[in-house]
């Protein structure tokens, strides 16, 4: 890992003990609570960030290439919506950044225009920014950045111990949706506290549209979506010594037209009960017993415009895709 990353608690490839507790606690808070569930922030060891990268790729996933035709298309409007008057360096901060894929045509433009900034990518897995900190030195040189491995506010606080200058968080590919409605209120307003006046957030909303259009994103044709849940299975045998056998779990996803909630869930095959080997414990699983996964929240623009309003946000912008799919919307600290 280069000198550019800082680390406070690395998953992924190489563990550390807290990041490994916490995984535990949570694995096993979640299968044995009634429903079972797991946290979607975990899908993404070194093999689920290769699965959502082919995820990214298939036909029924819309929401990348809506988002990425506003990022290639509008890049200008979206840096004179971000940068405004101000002509002052600032820090653009991604939560969640992944690949950066999207981003990266937001970089280049300001880099091309002389602007000033430093790029702080934040992501929980080790394995984005190890990848991102040999990436980006490539693919953008003379880029400031620094990676900041870890959860998404606790590394918003250490970019605020390393620079005063005024913030920009990016919070793309509607990752905000991995909450339901009023969970991701709550993130908002406690995104607008770690902020100050004249800070700014750009948004990715994946808009409500046909509901079929929605629920093949989410069960697409070659399975990749399927996979991407069972890897989380695999991962918990990799990493916490369990013996689930995969096999016997199936991939369901739902979408709700009236709430807009797209839910993805495992299904146990049989009863089965799954040990997890290095903490002496086991898990009874009924037969047609689910385990919920994650939520893909779909928004309207009256939902999204009142969760500004109500979380001490104004509204600046909103960037819309060719087919009126997805909004990034763009919001100022008052
Ligand atoms: C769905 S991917 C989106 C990647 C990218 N923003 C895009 O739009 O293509 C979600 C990313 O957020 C990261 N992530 C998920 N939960 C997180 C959390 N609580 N804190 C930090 N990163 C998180 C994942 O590791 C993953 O790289």
């Amino acid at each position: 890992m280069d000198t550019n990353t800082v680390t406070l608690s690395l998953n992924g490839s190489n563990h550390n003990h807290t990041a490994v507790n916490q995984f535990h606690e949570d694995v096993l808070r979640g299968l044995t609570s009634t429903p079972k569930r797991l946290d979607s922030k975990y899908f993404y060891d070194a093999i689920g960030d290769q699965l959502f990268q082919d995820l990214m790729n298939c036909a029924e996933y819309y929401p990348t290439n809506c988002e990425l035709d506003i990022f290639k298309n509008q890049t200008a409007a979206l840096a004179k919506s971000i940068i405004g008057n101000d002509q002052d360096d600032f820090d653009l901060i991604e939560l969640g950044a992944g690949d950066a894929m999207k981003s990266s045509y937001l970089l280049k433009y300001l880099l091309d225009e002389g602007i000033k900034f430093t790029y702080l990518p934040i992501d929980i897995s080790a394995h984005v920014i190890e990848e991102l900190d040999t990436n980006l030195a490539k693919t953008l040189p003379g880029l400031n950045f620094r990676g900041l491995n870890g959860e998404y506010f606790e590394m918003l606080q250490k970019a605020a111990t390393l620079s005063n200058k005024r913030k920009v968080v990016l919070f793309l590919g509607s990752n905000i949706g991995n909450m339901p409605v009023a969970e991701a209120e709550a993130f908002c307003h406690e995104l607008r506290n770690s902020l100050s006046p004249g800070d700014m957030a750009l948004i990715g909303f994946d808009l409500k549209k046909n509901p079929k259009t929605i629920l093949a994103a989410y069960n697409d044709g070659d399975g990749i979506t399927k996979k991407f849940n069972l890897n989380l299975l695999s991962r918990i045998n990799k990493e916490l010594g369990a013996d689930f056998k995969v096999e016997q779990f199936d991939h369901y996803p739902t979408y709700d037209p009236e709430t807009g909630a797209c839910k993805s869930y495992l299904i146990s095959l049989a009863d089965q009960k799954v040990h997890l080997a290095d903490y002496n414990e086991s898990i009874h699983f009924q037969k047609d017993e689910y385990i919920y996964m994650e939520i893909s929240q779909k928004f309207t623009t009256e939902q999204i415009k009142s969760m500004a309003a109500n979380t001490g946000f104004q509204t600046v912008k909103y960037l819309f895709d060719a087919k009126n799919w997805f909004t990034d919307a763009i919001w100022r600290v008052q």
